[in-house]
């Protein structure tokens, strides 16, 4: 923890090595090391991960390797992934790591074993997908259910649909798969137009079943079975996945058509747990068990591998170098692949929510800028949008590109060559830029030295994708270790909530108790405003 208070000789030590290899051109330092590509380059799972680009030598990595030791990085891990309550402001563990553990594990929590309990609720998951993948499930008329509505926000909602759109080409081709998470109702209504009630189910997830937007899609969805043919039986179509089962029961819900989301795992990393259903029946429960396997290889290797082989350490100390000592504010994640269009919505929230904090556990501010701005589009889309910025832009933005070399079943696998063939071009450009003397005008010249990072995968495979997931949860969980803040809670988002809904209740009721009109004078302007737009 580097706290103005208290910056350890190490952290002084890295400050001291930034002043002396930022005066170095990437240029430089390939031409100083022949073999960077492979020095600063290792496997890790059936991933390739290559951070030769970045402006780091052999002394950046011993001392960031001192960093991780310094923190107790490989302790955190253990006592994580064992049960210990680790999020220490809400006094929880966060054991998402024993959602995809080997069924015969022990963890224990306050002396029980969480794992018969996992499973359990796995067998329910695998029981309901292939009944509904078969055409088993009936709705109220009889139909068989054929289109499943996944309602649900934040964690309830970028995970699952990440892994559905990027795992596409696994989907159930007759069941149709629709992800709603936005309040807005145009969302919600234009996926109903397109479907059957008769034959529709709503997957209503929701932790802690008190989550406004997905409360209110609920209630839409219930009209909307209502008003057309349900008139009875409407529990057949609506399912829940809570840690909140009492309130879903008042919601109406039937306890049998309930699935338990532990207390323990956050939003953010509950893909591989109930909250992954939407996912099982678009992929089938096998394919879904090979995510999870992919998960457990990662989270396995990421506790048991030492520091200059560990992928998650490596990448999670680099954020930290990039981020708290060269002082570069986002991070711009780019995934040549179309299927992985929702990953860096995902990464988002997985470590903005999680690192997007200044406090630290020990209660002190922070000396240094921690926790960077995550963003990004996939290749080569974002070529035409966006890297002219990357390129020439006044702020240099550490890029992450996500290749994958084979295409599925090997169709047009000369796409597939051209994407890596530009993914390769736009990390050369990046960090070499090019060559003076065969520019003609100032304007064309590009500087280069913008690190970048490259991981390559053989194919976008549910036990690929399981294992990049769990990569970046665990870099993400590395990070806030060594900065010092929890990254398992998000109390930053909470006021806005409560007063959104104060504002609403105000509006709708005109309630005295919540008077708009004392709020500020900008929120007064904006109400009187909105009033007036709304009713011309
Ligand atoms: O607003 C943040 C958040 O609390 C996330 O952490 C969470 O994933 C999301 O809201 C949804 O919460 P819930 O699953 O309880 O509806």
């Amino acid at each position: 923890m580097h706290s103005s208070s208290n910056k350890t000789q190490i952290w002084s030590n890295l400050e001291e090595h930034c002043n002396e290899i930022s005066k170095k051109s990437l240029i430089e330092l390939f031409n100083e090391n022949q073999k960077r590509g492979s020095d600063f380059s290792i496997p890790f799972g059936e991933l390739w991960i290559d951070i030769s680009k970045q402006t780091i030598d052999s002394k950046t990595i011993q001392l960031l390797s001192d960093l991780a030791e310094e923190n107790k990085i490989n302790q955190f891990f253990i006592d994580m992934m064992t049960g210990s309550p680790v999020n220490l402001t809400e006094k929880k563990p966060a054991l998402h790591t024993a959602l995809r553990a080997p069924k015969d594990s022990k963890i224990l929590v306050e002396g029980e074993n969480v794992m018969p309990k996992i499973a359990e609720t796995l067998e329910k998951m695998e029981k309901f997908s292939s009944y509904l993948r078969s055409g088993k499930l009936l709705g109220s008329t009889g139909a068989p259910i054929t289109s499943v509505v996944a309602l649900g926000i934040g964690g309830s909602n970028l995970g699952p649909v990440m892994a559905h759109k990027a795992l596409s080409k696994f989907a159930h081709p007759e069941i149709t798969i629709e992800f709603c998470s936005s309040i807005d109702s145009v969302d919600l209504d234009q996926t109903l137009n397109r479907l059957n009630p008769e034959t529709t189910i709503f997957l209503v997830t929701s932790k802690s079943f008190n989550t406004r937007e997905t409360l209110l899609l609920m209630e839409n969805a219930k009209k909307w079975l209502e008003e057309s043919i349900v008139t009875s039986g409407l529990s057949k179509h609506l399912v829940g996945i809570t840690s909140a089962r009492d309130k879903a029961i008042k919601y109406g819900l039937e306890e049998s058509m309930i699935f338990d989301l532990p207390d323990w795992v956050g939003g953010r990393f509950s893909l591989p747990s109930a909250a992954g259903l939407a996912l099982m029946v678009s992929i089938g429960p096998d394919e879904f068990s090979n995510l999870l396997s992919g998960m457990n290889k990662i989270d396995n290797k990421t506790v048991s591998e030492p520091f200059e082989s560990n992928g998650a350490l490596l990448l999670a100390l680099t954020d930290i170098w990039n981020r708290s000592f060269l002082d570069h504010p986002t991070m711009a994640i780019i995934p040549y692949s179309s299927q992985m269009s929702y990953f860096p919505p995902y990464l988002q929230q997985l470590m903005m929510e999680s690192l997007g904090k200044t406090h630290q556990n020990d209660g002190h501010g922070f000396s240094s800028s921690i926790g960077s701005v995550i963003w990004g589009a996939t290749g080569t889309e974002s070529q035409h949008a966006f890297f002219q910025f990357l390129h020439q832009g006044s702020d240099v933005v550490p890029c992450e590109m996500l290749g994958f070399s084979n295409s599925y079943k090997n169709l047009h696998q000369e796409q597939q060559d051209s994407l890596f063939a530009n993914l390769l071009a736009q990390s050369e450009v990046l960090a070499f830029g090019s060559d003076t003397e065969e520019v003609p005008i100032p304007e064309k010249k590009l500087e280069g030295n913008r690190p970048s990072t490259v991981i390559l995968a053989p194919e976008l495979t549910p036990f690929i994708l399981g294992q990049l997931i769990s990569l970046y949860e665990h870099r993400t969980v590395a990070s806030g270790v060594i900065w010092g803040v929890n990254p398992f809670d998000q109390w930053g988002v909470e006021l806005g909530k409560s007063i959104a809904n104060d504002i609403e209740l105000a509006m709708i009721n005109s309630r005295p108790s919540v008077d708009n009109s004392k709020r500020n004078s900008s929120s007064e302007k904006l109400l009187e405003k909105f009033k007036n737009f709304r009713n011309s």
